[in-house]
């Protein structure tokens, strides 16, 4: 005897026959207009190299990255992500808030030919400072409270140079609070704030470090970032930021955690990011060029992974590869 709501009136396969119906009945699409390119900017004039830890990612200077951002924009991804390597450190992180330091020399240079780029910064310290932590050292910890007004004319400073929107990554306590005033007080009422709220303390970030020179020089990260096995803490993390005034709120890393951006999007009504990290994106190139797997096929699942678990904004260092087999997929 068949079951009266079961096999084999019901058939799940009927609508996995085709493309055309697996395409009607697709729960989750990536598109274009989801992604964030990360984009590493160095000093000099026309510098372009390879970046060794992130295959096919460059370093560029403030002249050659136009021609990044514009074969970006010709692919259709019309967000980057900013992270600038100073030309020297010291200990207060002076390059990060410099008016004419990297990052805000090429978002000039960017905004000055393609207006319609949409740019957002990193906002902390790691890339800039001597040590190599993300605020100021005093004994061997960060001093949260003083890194704040550091933090805050580091934001201003990008805004001030034509930024759309910034990104505090620092996971310092009341950081987003301190950003939104001081943009307020300057007239920037109207630039988001995308903050990195659960940000894990991750072996993840390894390839990204060596991108950026920005590995701490004595300890780790662990006093400022969460602790990979808490979930509950994400979701307080996620509110207090909200409170002082996130307009999006990001997990990071992705893959590790995608319950966390599951809980998130479930508990909040925010936009929620992910961000597809340097050691996820290193992993899957390691092994496609060792021919263990189909680098599309892993990263468009991969995306994919990314939209179900509730993500409306993937920042990825596969972004430009997506953009190109979305377009072969239309
Ligand atoms: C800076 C920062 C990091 C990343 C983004 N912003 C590194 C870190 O916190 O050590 C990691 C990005 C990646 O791994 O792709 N705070
Ligand atoms: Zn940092």
């Amino acid at each position: 005897m068949s079951h009266p709501n079961g096999y084999p009136t019901v058939r799940l396969r009927r609508l996995r026959l085709s493309e055309t119906a697996r395409r009607l009945v697709r729960e989750n699409r990536v598109c274009c207009d989801d992604l964030i390119y990360p984009l590493f900017v160095v000093a000099g004039r026309g510098v372009r190299r390879e970046i060794p830890s992130l295959p096919g990612n460059y370093h560029w200077s403030a002249d050659t990255i136009l021609y990044e951002v514009e074969e970006m924009l010709k692919l259709g991804i019309r967000a980057a992500l900013l992270f600038g390597l100073p030309e020297s450190k010291d200990e207060l992180g002076s390059g990060a808030y410099d008016p004419h330091g990297v990052v805000q020399e090429a978002i000039r240079s960017i905004k000055a030919r393609f207006p319609e780029a949409y740019l957002i910064t990193d906002v902390c310290l790691c890339e800039y400072t001597s040590h190599g932590h993300c605020g100021i050292v005093r004994g061997d910890t960060v001093d949260n409270d003083p890194t704040l007004a550091l933090l805050a004319r580091t934001a201003l400073s990008h805004v001030e140079a034509g930024a759309d929107m910034v990104a505090p990554s620092d996971m310092m306590d009341g950081r987003v609070g301190a950003i939104r005033s001081a943009l307020d007080e300057r007239g920037f009422q109207h630039v988001p704030i995308m903050a990195y709220s659960a940000k894990y303390a991750s072996a993840y970030y390894g390839p990204f470090r060596a991108a950026a020179d920005s590995a701490p020089a004595f300890g780790d990260r662990r006093a400022y970032q969460m602790d990979p096995p808490n979930a509950r803490e994400a979701l307080r993390e996620v509110e207090l930021d909200i409170l002082e005034g996130a307009d999006i709120v990001m997990v990071k890393p992705a893959l590790a955690y995608m319950d966390v951006i599951y809980r998130v999007r479930q508990a909040f009504d925010l936009p929620v990011a992910c961000y597809n990290v340097s050691g996820e994106f290193a992993m899957v190139k390691a092994a496609a060029a060792q021919g263990l797997i189909d680098e599309r096929r892993i990263v468009m699942e991969t995306m994919a992974g990314f939209k179900r678990a509730g993500a409306d904004i993937i920042i990825t260092y596969h972004a430009k590869d997506v953009a190109r087999w979305l377009k072969e997929e239309e």
